[in-house]
């Protein structure tokens, strides 16, 4: 359980984000939603520690994440894997090693610097890429994959984390909607079939509700919605995006995860499969 009691964030006069009090279940898949500026993207720092609280308490399974120094606050870092609009891969280091390096804040620090991966290791990377269908990819420069492939890399390196909970920043606002689409997918089947948390920020409704069982709704840095696609009325997303926001809330859709998906569809369609050999793979 990750809980956030009385969380808020400030830079300077300016609240990104101000008392917000939340719980996510393990195993949950939350869509964070939000105009431009809403603070979406403060919240996934601050659980991630990547920027502190300025008041309340992060917790989760009762550790006191927000509170965490040194080694443990690397362990929790290791323990909410972090995914980025932009990929953050080493672009001129091959897609093999890009996943290893998910393992570093595994190891102590002297087989970190010296870059030995063991074989178990190496394995374990090769694997992840396997479950993501890019395998074939890890001996390329990962600068040279299209954004979709990088993605993936990107969430193979996640995995490779072992985390408990995958934090996820607008992983699909640079991608084409084919793309898109296999990124979301990914994400939901690593949420359904290991188990693990997911939270991810989205700019669009339509994908929040595809692919989210819960959907928090933020303005102005506040929490204004917190329930399931089904509750995600015009009227409530009026509220969280404004009557001008709401207009590119939908027209936006029409570029993403629309496209190519059943009506309605939210569960992982059912023509996705996970494959061992082939990854996720469509069958007709
Ligand atoms: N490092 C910072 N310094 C100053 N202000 C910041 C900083 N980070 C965020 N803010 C401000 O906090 C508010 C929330 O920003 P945040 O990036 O969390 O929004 P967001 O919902 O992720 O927006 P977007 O959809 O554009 O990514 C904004 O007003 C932003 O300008
Ligand atoms: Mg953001």
């Amino acid at each position: 359980m990750l809980k956030l009691s009385g969380v808020s964030r400030r830079f300077g006069q300016k609240t990104a984000v101000g008392n917000v009090n939340l719980s996510i279940a393990e195993g949950e898949m939350v869509g964070v939603i939000g105009s431009s500026g809403a603070g979406k993207s403060t919240l996934l720092r601050m659980i991630n520690r990547l920027i502190d609280v300025s008041d309340g308490e992060i917790a989760f399974d009762g550790l006191a994440v927000s509170g965490l120094k040194g080694q443990a606050l690397r362990n929790w870092q290791r323990d909410c894997a972090m995914i980025f609009q932009q990929f953050n891969l080493v672009p001129r280091l091959d897609v093999l090693t890009n996943v290893m390096l998910g393992r570093l804040n595994r190891r102590n620090t002297f087989a970190s610097l010296i870059k030995h991966f063991s074989e178990d290791e190496q394995l374990m990377a090769l694997e992840a890429l396997e479950r993501l269908g890019i395998a074939q990819t890890a001996i390329q420069r990962a600068g040279t994959l299209s954004g979709g492939q990088q993605q993936r890399v990107a969430i193979a390196r996640a995995l490779v984390q072992s985390p408990k909970v995958i934090l996820a920043d607008e992983p699909i606002a640079s991608l084409d909607p084919k793309n898109a689409q296999v990124v979301m997918e990914s994400l939901r089947t690593i949420n359904e079939d290991d188990g693990i948390t997911v939270i991810t920020n989205l700019h669009t409704l339509d994908t929040a509700r595809n692919y989210c069982e819960r959907i928090i709704g933020m303005s102005q840095g506040k929490v204004v919605f917190d329930g399931g696609p089904d509750d995600l009325t015009t009227e409530v997303a009026r509220e969280i995006y404004g009557a001008d926001g709401l207009k590119d809330a939908f027209s936006e859709s029409m570029t993403s995860t629309s496209i190519d998906l059943e009506d309605g569809a939210r569960k992982k369609p059912k023509n996705t499969v996970y494959d061992p050999q082939e990854g996720f793979v469509t069958v007709n």
